[in-house]
């Protein structure tokens, strides 16, 4: 998807469709600790984080759309501007639930799919967003599929393009 989707009280977009924000609170834990890769404007994670208000939100981006994140962001939500890889070695806590959806190049996808199992509980779910199938499904991009064919990890698609490991 080029560019996102306005919704009503949320400044910018999200990247998400409906349908795939509602399969993903459906993934959420109600309390405990979320890692959202990749948040951007917050959109996505600010409508979760109000589904789930007993949750708090680590959201990870390498260059976020800090004023317009800044504005989605609920009580629930912190910034962690920097890479899976910066947080990985800082952090202390394990994450309940961690959602991939930063660079969708094949080997961002498989060092954000690295960091999360390692900061991941046992039984955590582990998702993310943007699998297609094909070329013509996004305008090209494949690499999240490659990725996750690659990383032999055992996946399946949820809703759209949202997957989750099994
Ligand atoms: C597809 S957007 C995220 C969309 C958001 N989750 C939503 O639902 O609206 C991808 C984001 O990943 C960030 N990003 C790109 N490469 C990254 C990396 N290596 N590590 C962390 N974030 C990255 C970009 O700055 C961008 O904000």
């Amino acid at each position: 998807m080029v560019g996102g989707r306005d919704i009503k009280g949320y400044d910018g977009f999200s990247k998400m469709r409906d349908s795939e924000i509602k399969a993903w609170i459906n993934l959420l834990p109600n309390t405990g600790t979320v890692l959202e890769i990749g948040t951007l404007m917050g959109v996505s994670c600010g409508i979760a984080s109000k589904a789930k208000p007993n949750l708090k939100f680590i959201c990870l981006d390498i260059s976020p759309a800090y004023f317009e994140w800044k504005r989605n962001r609920t009580p629930n939500m912190n910034l962690f501007v920097g890479t899976s890889i910066n947080l990985a070695e800082i952090v202390e806590e394990k994450f309940d639930h961690i959602y991939i959806d930063g660079s969708h190049l094949k080997e961002w996808v498989l060092i954000d799919l690295e960091c999360a199992l390692k900061m991941i509980k046992p039984n955590g779910i582990i998702c993310g967003h943007d699998y297609y199938e094909n070329k013509k499904a996004n305008e090209g991009n494949i690499f999240v599929r490659e990725a996750l064919i690659e990383s032999g990890k055992p996946f399946e698609i949820v809703s759209g393009s949202l997957w989750k490991l099994k």
